[in-house]
């Protein structure tokens, strides 16, 4: 069975999603596009060689010819366009934040909840760094227990320049990939963090930058989390967890040493799509794969989408608070596990 994906918004990450489902998934096809800038989504059709487009997301949603919704429009559109889907009875894959608030993830799991009951759940949240292989063998080696307890995370976010923003959009644009992969990593989920941040780069005027994070797992375990996103000399992330009995950490950006002009060392991407290729076709194909087989998907869920929202606001509750230590409400505390 071939899966018709529509997809919303055809910018960054909507393009690369729709060239990656295109060119790499297995049992696919990408059968409409829709972006309020319609002509981009038609350019995108072109070279997909003839998508269906339409300027109006929810006629995507609810057009017979797509069995399958992958949202990359803006974050302030995720919750309307999820809780569409619901309505329509389809699975979602959407881009990370599934939503800005924890209000709005509280929204999207009700709803899911009235519609599906005890079913396989039909939202996904695209936090795709589960499926990097960097990632998923920093688990496996935590779990096989050669580093012995684990006792602080070290995870690194730049980037080169961001469009224009605020602090708070560092937090729940960027800092959410950190929030959620690190309480992945280590099986525990984040109880109380701290926002902190150095004097501003006097490179940028529109929000603090860099900023620093502490967090600390119900298991005790501290994470760092530094995140510059206007760091211009390259995209790089990092992750190293240090354990009582060994430390180990990610070793990407590259593949590849270059010797050339007297020099010896590797290029950064512009951006993160280079450095997190792999996980998102890895992502996608297990999605399709569990549309396919009507396994449930094994991608983040609206309950991680939460807490990653609720991470998010006690930081930003932190950013406003001097800095000082701030509880993360449980979210099975709110009634949602
Ligand atoms: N997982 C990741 O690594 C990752 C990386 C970057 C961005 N993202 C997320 O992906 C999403 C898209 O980011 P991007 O970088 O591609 O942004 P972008 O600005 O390049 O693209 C967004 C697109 O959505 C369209 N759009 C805006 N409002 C719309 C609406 N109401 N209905 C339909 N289309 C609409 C815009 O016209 C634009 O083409 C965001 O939610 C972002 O947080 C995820």
């Amino acid at each position: 069975m071939t899966i018709r994906v529509g997809i919303i918004g055809t910018g960054i990450m909507g393009t690369d999603h729709a060239r990656t489902l295109h060119r790499f998934v297995p049992g696919c096809t990408v059968a409409m596009l829709s972006d309020v800038d319609v002509e981009r989504a038609k350019a995108l059709a072109g070279e997909l060689g003839g998508a269906n487009v339409t300027a109006e997301a929810h006629a995507l949603i609810q057009s017979s010819d797509v069995d399958a919704v992958l949202i990359a429009s803006n974050d302030t559109t995720h919750a309307e366009y999820v809780l569409s889907c619901l309505e329509a009875r389809k699975p979602v894959l959407c881009e990370k934040p599934l939503a800005p608030t924890s209000a709005e993830c509280h929204d999207i799991i009700a709803a899911q909840a009235a519609v599906v009951g005890d079913g396989n759940a039909l939202v996904s949240v695209g936090f795709m760094r589960r499926f990097d292989p960097g990632y998923v063998e920093l688990k496996e080696l935590l779990q096989s227990g050669v580093l012995g307890a684990p006792l602080m995370v070290h995870s690194t976010g730049r980037g080169v320049s961001a469009p224009s923003g605020s602090s708070e959009l560092t937090v729940t644009g960027s800092a959410i990939h950190d929030i959620d992969i690190t309480p992945w990593l280590l099986d525990s989920e984040i109880v109380e963090v701290s926002w902190q941040a150095p004097r501003c780069s006097p490179e940028v005027t529109d929000r603090q930058d860099p900023q620093f994070i502490l967090m600390r797992s119900a298991d005790g375990v501290l994470i760092s989390v530094e995140i510059f996103v206007n760091a211009r000399y390259g995209y790089d992330t990092r992750c190293e967890v240090v354990g009582s009995l060994s430390s180990a950490s990610i070793s990407e950006p590259n593949r590849i040493i270059h010797d050339q002009s007297l020099s010896h060392g590797y290029a950064y991407g512009a951006d993160w799509r280079p450095r997190f290729a792999d996980s998102y076709r890895l992502q996608s194909t297990a999605w399709i794969a569990s549309l396919s087989t009507g396994r449930p998907s094994p991608l983040a869920t609206a309950e991680d989408g939460l807490q990653a929202a609720l991470v998010a606001e006690a930081v930003i509750a932190s950013m406003y608070g001097g800095g000082a230590w701030v509880q993360v409400p449980g979210a099975s505390a709110l009634g949602t596990r």
